[in-house]
């Protein structure tokens, strides 16, 4: 990794191992532009490809032409309504209602380690681990200033970049968009690559064309959402997964989003990531400074696979700061889909006792243990325990299960008010809604306006009570409706476009204020299943829940569209009972393991209740997670076949860094009669060494396997799956 600037020639270079960024300050007036990033070049001067002296697209100088030269010229930042007629990285308006601006060059600062963002979730770095640059930019004709920062990493190829913009007018401003980057480039022929889906259905990846115009995926519904990622990729038309130029960008943001490129008339590509303009507001009070949330960068020149890997990296070494990353998790069975809302504390000891038997570690209690809560249309707010329904305390529940030789979990859902509970009749304000109109509801409940101290404060301070009145190793963090009726009596009308980031703000206050408060409890968040599945929460909590779809066929797209970006370790994966709740499908118990364990693993149904030949499995279960677990949560992934393309099959891989070992899992969804095993290319080993393949004689070159491949089980049954596993002889 390397920043460095040639003051003669006011060019930025940006190097991370394998690519190299570079910006330089172009003409007379100083346009901060964007000239080359990609694999590593050599150290030439690149300013060339700025193509600034190219009629009639020069620099101002004359002004003659500025609107040619604005709406073509590839900028770091693009400034609003004086020429540049692509999405604007800001838009300001002043108090004489005009929003133009265009950003110049001001001077720099390069610094070993990364500062953090106020407020927001970012990557972190110490001094030896990564370096920043710092650009400063200032309105050419106001006293507005923009601060763009770019940080490398010495271990990854992420570019790490965010904006902050100040206000040294001395009057008001409304920021009207704050993006966190702006990417323009050549179109060599790209095609987007984004994740969009459903509840039950999340994180389902696809590529679509890029037209002449804008393509998006966003999220208006203030958090991330079932429906979209804050993510989107750029890949060559034949990159694959190990080959091909692809470039991804990923919003470490929580609420609404919005990422998009756009094409020209002149064929360049503008990437925009950020905040959604929709729904956005911000006042900006003489001296106030905006920070927008950060956005990380990846360019791999080995395809979807490259990306992947450095996401990964990325998200594990300088994102997530749970001291649970680096270790196993405790084998879970979370008693939602074995119970719902029927249950007390004699039921879920009888699931710890027979857990306990099979080598489950702990036990989750999910909804239903709090106010009076026996189905999903009341109490949410209410944060004291149900000991009726529970028939003990919670303390007796907890000691009871620690005492059968499990931790203890417990739900919680801090952001939501049920109309029918005792805090909404307290206080109705404190609920998201307009004065004098009938709000939305949804799953029967509200958002509660936790931007509101005195709200966050109540429900937080009950919640934690809670935690501390018994022995809780775990908490599920859960979020289960968007925000509607966007109205918080705790704002001005000047300042309600402020609510929706005032509200994802608030949240990260909450959370850093839990992890402070119970650093030992492991966190997972979940908004009705992957809703808030995020960079964002990440660096709240390792490991988030997934989709509520626990089907392993379902959860073959799902968990491979979640990998595209976020480590295997973080992603929530249960084994469930069959037929599955949600698809009515019937997949055998052994699949349903080896689908769960490419995530954090555990159990959700009743073991008392599942067949004897299911239980019977589950230890040999239990221990393949103790034993592939460190492997998957801290190695290479590679995606070998994919399901949702081929409609058959599916496999995935994890290399450890080392290259000693590797775990394949292979998924025959569809049996073939009458046919040939199917051969699966193994790749990322190391080429020269020898290696071992269980289920087969003598050893093989790691280039064996990445060019020749070797036969999978080829079953007779739909469904069934195998682990291979691979290490070095
Ligand atoms: C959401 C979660 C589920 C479960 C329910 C409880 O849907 O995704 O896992 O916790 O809420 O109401």
């Amino acid at each position: 990794m390397n920043i460095t600037f040639d003051s003669a020639k006011r060019i930025f270079r940006l190097e991370t191992e394998n690519t190299s960024y570079v910006m330089a300050v172009a003409g007379e007036e100083g346009y901060l532009g964007h000239a080359y990033w990609g694999p590593r070049t050599g150290e030439d001067d690149l300013t060339y490809l700025l193509r600034t002296e190219e009629y009639p697209f020069r620099p101002l100088r004359d002004n003659r032409d500025g609107v040619a030269f604005l709406s073509t010229f590839h900028k770091e930042f693009a400034g609003c309504g004086a020429g540049d007629f692509r999405e604007s990285s800001v838009r300001l308006t002043g108090e004489d209602g005009a929003s133009v601006s265009r950003f110049l060059y001001r001077g720099y600062r390069i610094l070993r380690g990364k500062p953090a963002l106020e407020g927001l979730p970012a990557t972190f770095g110490g001094e030896e681990e990564c370096m920043t640059l710092e650009i400063e930019l200032k309105d050419a004709d106001s006293d507005v200033f923009a601060v763009l920062s770019y940080s490398v990493f010495r271990d990854s190829d992420v570019i790490a970049r965010s904006v902050k913009i100040r206000n040294g007018t001395g009057k008001r401003l409304w920021l009207d968009r704050a993006l966190s980057l702006t990417v323009d480039m050549e179109d060599d022929g790209y095609r987007m690559l984004a994740m969009s889906g459903a509840w039950a259905r999340e994180h389902i990846a696809g590529f679509r064309d890029i037209a002449p115009g804008k393509q998006s995926v966003s999220s208006l519904r203030g958090v991330t959402s079932s429906e979209a990622q804050p993510f989107l990729a750029l890949a060559e038309k034949d990159a694959d997964q190990e080959k091909g130029r692809v470039y991804g960008f990923v919003l470490v943001y929580s609420g609404n989003f919005l990422a998009q490129v756009e094409k020209n008339q002149f064929d360049s590509l503008r990437v925009s990531l950020g905040i959604h303009p929709d729904n956005f507001r911000w006042l900006l009070e003489p001296g106030d400074v905006f920070q927008a949330p950060e956005a990380l960068c990846v360019c791999s020149a080995s395809g979807l696979g490259g990306m992947s890997r450095s996401f990964h990296d990325v998200i594990r070494e300088h994102l997530i700061r749970s001291p649970w990353k680096d270790r196993e998790r405790p084998i879970l069975i979370n008693n939602w889909e074995a119970t719902y809302f029927d249950f007390d504390t004699e039921k879920l000891l009888a699931i710890a006792r027979e857990a306990k038997k099979s080598g489950i570690e702990m036990l989750v209690m999910d909804d239903g243990w709090f106010g009076r809560r026996y189905d999903d249309n009341t109490s949410l707010g209410d944060w004291t325990v149900n000991e009726e329904k529970l028939g003990t305390s919670l303390k007796e529940l907890a000691d009871g299960v620690n005492a059968i030789g499990l931790k203890f979990g417990i739900w919680i859902e801090p952001e939501a008010v049920s109309p029918d509970s005792d805090l909404f009749r307290e206080h109705p304000d404190w609920a998201v809604a307009v004065p004098g109109r009938v709000p939305t509801r949804s799953r029967n409940q509200y958002v509660l306006d936790i931007t509101r101290k005195e709200a966050a404060d109540r429900v937080y301070g009950r919640i934690a009570e809670v935690l501390k009145s018994a022995s809780i190793s775990y908490v599920k963090w859960d979020m289960n409706r968007y925000l509607t009726d966007l109205y918080s009596s705790s704002l001005p009308a000047e300042r309600m476009g402020e609510l929706s980031h005032r509200y994802v703000l608030a949240l990260y206050e909450m959370q850093e204020r839990f992890v402070r408060d119970f650093p030992h409890v492991l966190l997972e968040n979940c908004s009705s299943g992957g809703a808030r599945f995020d960079p964002g929460m990440l660096y709240y909590s390792p490991q988030i829940w997934c989709s509520d779809d626990t089907d392993a066929v379902e959860r073959l797209a799902i968990q491979e569209g979640t990998a595209l970006v976020y480590p295997l370790g973080c992603m929530g994966a249960h084994v469930s009972d069959c037929p599955n709740h949600y698809t009515g499908r019937t997949v055998p118990f052994e699949t349903r393991g080896h689908v769960a364990l490419a995530g954090t693993f555990g159990y959700e149904l009743d073991i008392t209740r599942i067949p004897q030949e299911d239980r019977d499995l589950i230890p040999g279960q239990t221990a393949a997670y103790h034993r592939y677990n460190a492997l998957v949560r801290s190695g290479d992934y590679y995606r070998v076949a994919s399901y949702a393309e081929n409609g058959a099959y599916d496999c995935w891989e994890v290399v450890s860094k080392d290259r000693s070992e590797a775990l394949v899992t292979w998924v025959q969804v569809k049996a073939r009669p009458y046919h040939k095993a199917r051969v699966m290319r193994i790749p990322g080993l190391d080429p020269d060494a020898a290696y071992r393949v269980e289920g087969m004689e003598g050893t093989f070159a790691g280039r064996t396997l990445a060019e020749a491949g070797i036969p999978m089980p080829a079953f007779q049954e739909d469904c069934r799956s195998a682990l291979i596993y691979i290490v070095k002889a």
